[in-house]
């Protein structure tokens, strides 16, 4: 019922509007017909863009999928703003009457306008993330109280900072960061084996990680394992991980050894190391 009334508004309007006749009065009065003698049709697009020419291009060019949407199917009521009524935003169309909360319940995402300020171009706004910063946590709530709850100094960046460009982009660490080791190039998932990205402190990484980027800062202890000349050890063939699995652990000899010799030696020596050395450069 809504529609046909609007519908009805609009077709009167527009004959006000453009003086949108067949013939001249005039014209008619010589040859005694009625003006009246036509079939009234419904405004098409073509023709709310004859008056609206910047809502058609935007829809037309930016519309994304409201591009499929004529403008009376939203503008059911239409040139029925009254300001004695101050019934504006009555009048105005419903995402609701189409959209069926597409993101969930949550008060903060119902005011669709706030994102998608144009819905004649309704993927415009939402196309930058720095428009959106702020906003990420209404829908992506595990993610932020991750960075939060671990603070690091990626907490207090932005997170279009990271993410920027378009929403969804993922970042290289490369785009801000150099490898810890020269000789070691390392791609985003080998930073993150160590890193996640958002709790980037909670530092872990596999028993298989490599010697060198762990000696890309621990330099001396990588020279001292590595097999030399003088020195070819079993332990060189061992990753760092392996020995250290968590980053800052030191293990004690016996953990892997337990107690390799008699208890005559055992007893009498408090360390290993006084024979062997350090694990790092063990004597044989
Ligand atoms: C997908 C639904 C939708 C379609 C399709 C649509 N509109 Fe709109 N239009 C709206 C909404 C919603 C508003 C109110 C926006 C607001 O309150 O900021 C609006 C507002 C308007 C306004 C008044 C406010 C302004 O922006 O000046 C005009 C005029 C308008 N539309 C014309 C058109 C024309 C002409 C077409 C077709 C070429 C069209 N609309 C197609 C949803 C639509
Ligand atoms: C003959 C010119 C003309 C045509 C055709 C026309 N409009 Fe309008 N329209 C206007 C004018 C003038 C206004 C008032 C000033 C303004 O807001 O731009 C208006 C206002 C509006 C408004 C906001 C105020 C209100 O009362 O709704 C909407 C929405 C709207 N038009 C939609 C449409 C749609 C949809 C069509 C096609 C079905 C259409 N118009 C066809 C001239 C026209
Ligand atoms: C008359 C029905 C109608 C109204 C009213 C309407 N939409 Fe839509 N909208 C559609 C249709 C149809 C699609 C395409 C749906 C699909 O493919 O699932 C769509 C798609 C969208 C898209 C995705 C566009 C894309 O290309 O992916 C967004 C965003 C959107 N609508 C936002 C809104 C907002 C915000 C409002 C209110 C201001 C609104 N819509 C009002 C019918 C409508
Ligand atoms: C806080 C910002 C924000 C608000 C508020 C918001 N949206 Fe969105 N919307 C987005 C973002 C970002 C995307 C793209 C991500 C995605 O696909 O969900 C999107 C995508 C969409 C899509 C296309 C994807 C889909 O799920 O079909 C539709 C339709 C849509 N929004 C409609 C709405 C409607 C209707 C409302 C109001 C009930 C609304 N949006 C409120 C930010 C928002
Ligand atoms: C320092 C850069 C950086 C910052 C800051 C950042 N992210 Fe990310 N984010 C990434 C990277 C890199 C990935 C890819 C992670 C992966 O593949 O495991 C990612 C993945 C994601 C994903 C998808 C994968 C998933 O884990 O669900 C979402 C969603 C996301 N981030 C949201 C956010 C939000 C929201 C914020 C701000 C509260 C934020 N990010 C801050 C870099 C960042
Ligand atoms: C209205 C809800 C909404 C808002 C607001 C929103 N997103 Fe999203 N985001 C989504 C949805 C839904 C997806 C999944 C879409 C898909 O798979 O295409 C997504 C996907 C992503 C992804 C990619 C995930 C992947 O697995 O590749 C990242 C990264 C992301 N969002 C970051 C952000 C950031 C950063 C912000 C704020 C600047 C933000 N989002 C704002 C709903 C939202
Ligand atoms: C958009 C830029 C950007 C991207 C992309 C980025 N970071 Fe950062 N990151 C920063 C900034 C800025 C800091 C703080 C630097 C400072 O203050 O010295 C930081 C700090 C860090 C820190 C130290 C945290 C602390 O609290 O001390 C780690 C670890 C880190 N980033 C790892 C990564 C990893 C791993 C990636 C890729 C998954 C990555 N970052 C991607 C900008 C970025
Ligand atoms: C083997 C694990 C590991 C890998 C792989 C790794 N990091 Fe780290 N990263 C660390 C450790 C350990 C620290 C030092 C933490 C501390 O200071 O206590 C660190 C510190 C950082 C810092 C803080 C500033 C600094 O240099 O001390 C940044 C930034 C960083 N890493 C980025 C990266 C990036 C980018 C990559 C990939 C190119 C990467 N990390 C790969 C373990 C790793
Ligand atoms: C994480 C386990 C681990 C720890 C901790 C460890 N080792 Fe070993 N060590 C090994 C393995 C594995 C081998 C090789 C055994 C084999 O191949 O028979 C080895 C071999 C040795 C060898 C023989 C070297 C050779 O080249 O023949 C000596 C000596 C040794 N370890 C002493 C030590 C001492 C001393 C410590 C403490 C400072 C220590 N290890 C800590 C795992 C460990
Ligand atoms: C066989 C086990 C083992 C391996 C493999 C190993 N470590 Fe160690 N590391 C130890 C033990 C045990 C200590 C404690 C000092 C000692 O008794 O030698 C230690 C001490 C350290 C220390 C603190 C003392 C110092 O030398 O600065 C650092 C840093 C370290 N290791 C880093 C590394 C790195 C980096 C690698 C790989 C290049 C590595 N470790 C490989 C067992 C090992
Ligand atoms: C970005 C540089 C960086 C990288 C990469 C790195 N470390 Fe560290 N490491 C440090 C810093 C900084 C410390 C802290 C020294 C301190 O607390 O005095 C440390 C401490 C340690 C300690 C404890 C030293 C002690 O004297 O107690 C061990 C063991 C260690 N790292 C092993 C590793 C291993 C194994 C890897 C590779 C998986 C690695 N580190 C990668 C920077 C790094
Ligand atoms: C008094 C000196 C001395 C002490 C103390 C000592 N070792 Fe040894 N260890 C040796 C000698 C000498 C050898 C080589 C001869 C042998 O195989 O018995 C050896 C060999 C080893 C081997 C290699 C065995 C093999 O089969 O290749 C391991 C492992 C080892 N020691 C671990 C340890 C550990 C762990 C400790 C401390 C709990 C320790 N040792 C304490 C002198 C010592």
């Amino acid at each position: 019922m809504r529609k046909v009334y609007g519908l009805m508004g609009a077709a009167c309007l527009a004959v006000l509007l453009c003086g949108w006749t067949n013939s001249s009065p005039a014209a008619a009065a010589e040859g005694g017909g009625n003006v009246y003698d036509v079939a009234i049709e419904p405004l098409t697009v073509k023709d709310c863009g004859r008056c609206h020419p910047s809502h058609f291009a935007r829809i037309k060019e930016k519309g994304a999928k409201h591009s499929q949407v004529v403008c009376t199917e939203c503008h059911e009521v239409f040139h029925a703003y009254n300001p004695l009524k101050n019934n504006y935003a009555a009048i105005m169309p419903k995402c609701a009457s189409c959209h069926d909360a597409p993101h969930g319940q949550d008060p903060g995402v119902q005011k669709c306008l706030t994102c998608h300020a144009d819905p004649h171009q309704p993927l415009d706004a939402i196309a930058d993330p720095t428009l959106l910063e702020g906003q990420c946590r209404l829908c992506h709530a595990p993610i932020a109280q991750m960075l939060t709850a671990k603070p690091s100094k990626h907490t207090t960046q932005p997170c279009s900072s990271c993410h920027s460009k378009k929403h969804g982009r993922i970042p290289e660490c490369s785009e801000c960061h150099q490898s810890h080791s020269p000789t070691v190039q390392m791609a985003t998932a080998d930073c993150m084996a160590c890193h996640p990205v958002h709790t980037p402190l909670a530092i872990t990484y596999p028993l298989t990680q490599s010697k060198a980027v762990c000696g890309g800062c621990h330099d001396n202890a990588f020279a001292l394992l590595a097999p030399n000349a003088t020195n070819v050890t079993k332990h060189s063939a061992l990753t760092c991980a392996k020995c250290h699995p968590k980053h800052g652990y030191l293990p004690t000899c016996q953990e892997c050894h337990g107690k390799p010799h008699s208890s005559l030696i055992h007893d009498k020596y408090a360390t290993c190391g006084g024979c062997h050395g350090i694990a790092h450069d063990v004597k044989k």
